[in-house]
């Protein structure tokens, strides 16, 4: 068998890249990932906002995004905004789009992060009211867009594995995890699970049943249910599809215990430059 290695890894470019974006929130993901992408993509985000707003202050400051609003309002409804990157808790993201929606005159694009909504209820109402204001909705689902799973869709397609049998992701790691999952008593479904999902039904396609196994971590000290959790999608073809999400949230610099001391300055280093925190 011939295999052409050109696995269109890279994600097709936009039709058009002069979109005005506002940008609400400005903690880790829009701060070092979202502006930054931006930046190097050639992107305009024109103006920021957070609750409280010296945040986005200070980050507008970081990565030169000329205006900051005070509230969510106020940069909704600033007339030239095109499209909203909102990368707030998911708590927060339906008042946003509810109030969004009201401007859908100019507003032409929604990006929201994962996971969208606290539930699926709220997922739905996200949909339905973007749908209805004929404004394009996306979710951050960032991890079907990795170059590595975009090549692995193309070598199923190819055909190069022949016919898939079972697939499986295991993760051990402690992420990067925001306040809100404390505050919403989610540790791991919601946060990370949801991006192993979203990349297992963008391979393989839904499958007809799923089974979940869940169960607190005990080196989670805050209320959860979800600490490790296990599943197994059932494709009616006969495929399997399983994950171990064994993620733990803290608090903890990420991998810190296990460093020996004398590496531990180098380690704190290299972490602050990937970008993470406690
Ligand atoms: N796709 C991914 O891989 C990925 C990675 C990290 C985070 N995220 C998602 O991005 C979202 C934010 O995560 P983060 O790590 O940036 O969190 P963070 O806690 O670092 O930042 C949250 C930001 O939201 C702002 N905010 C809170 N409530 C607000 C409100 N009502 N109105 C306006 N701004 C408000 C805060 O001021 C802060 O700037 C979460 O939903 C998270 O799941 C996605």
């Amino acid at each position: 068998m011939t295999v052409d290695l050109d696995l269109h890894h890279h994600a097709p470019p936009p039709k058009k890249k002069d979109y005005r974006i506002g940008a609400i929130g400005a903690g880790f993901i829009m701060r070092d990932c979202h502006l930054v992408a931006y930046r190097n993509a050639g992107y305009h985000v024109v103006a920021i906002t957070s609750q409280p707003p010296e945040q986005a202050r200070e980050v507008a400051r970081l990565r030169g995004v000329p205006t900051v609003y005070n509230t969510n309002e106020e940069l909704i409804a600033d007339p030239s905004i095109e499209v909203l990157d909102i990368a707030v808790p998911p708590n927060f993201e339906l008042p946003i789009v509810r109030e969004a929606v009201k401007h859908a005159g100019h507003i032409k694009g929604i990006l929201a992060q994962k996971p969208l909504g606290t539930n699926y209820q709220e997922a739905k109402e996200i949909v339905r009211l973007s749908r209805e204001a004929g404004i394009t909705l996306g979710v951050n689902q960032n991890m079907r867009y990795d170059q590595s799973i975009r090549a692995l869709k193309t070598v199923l397609e190819r055909g190069y594995l022949g016919e898939p049998v079972l697939a499986t992701i295991e993760m051990r790691a402690i992420p990067h995890w925001q306040t809100w999952v404390k505050d919403l008593g989610k540790v791991t479904l919601l946060n990370m699970s949801i991006h192993h999902l979203d990349s297992f039904r963008f391979l393989f396609g839904d499958p007809k049943s799923v089974y979940v196994s869940a169960r607190s971590d005990p080196r989670t000290k805050f209320e959860h249910q979800d600490g490790i959790v296990l599943y197994i999608l059932e494709y009616a073809n006969g495929f399997r599809a399983a994950a171990w999400d064994d993620v733990w949230a803290g608090p903890a610099r990420e991998g810190g215990a296990l460093v020996p001391r004398r590496l531990r300055r180098n380690h704190g280093d290299a972490a602050r430059r990937a970008g993470h925190r406690r």
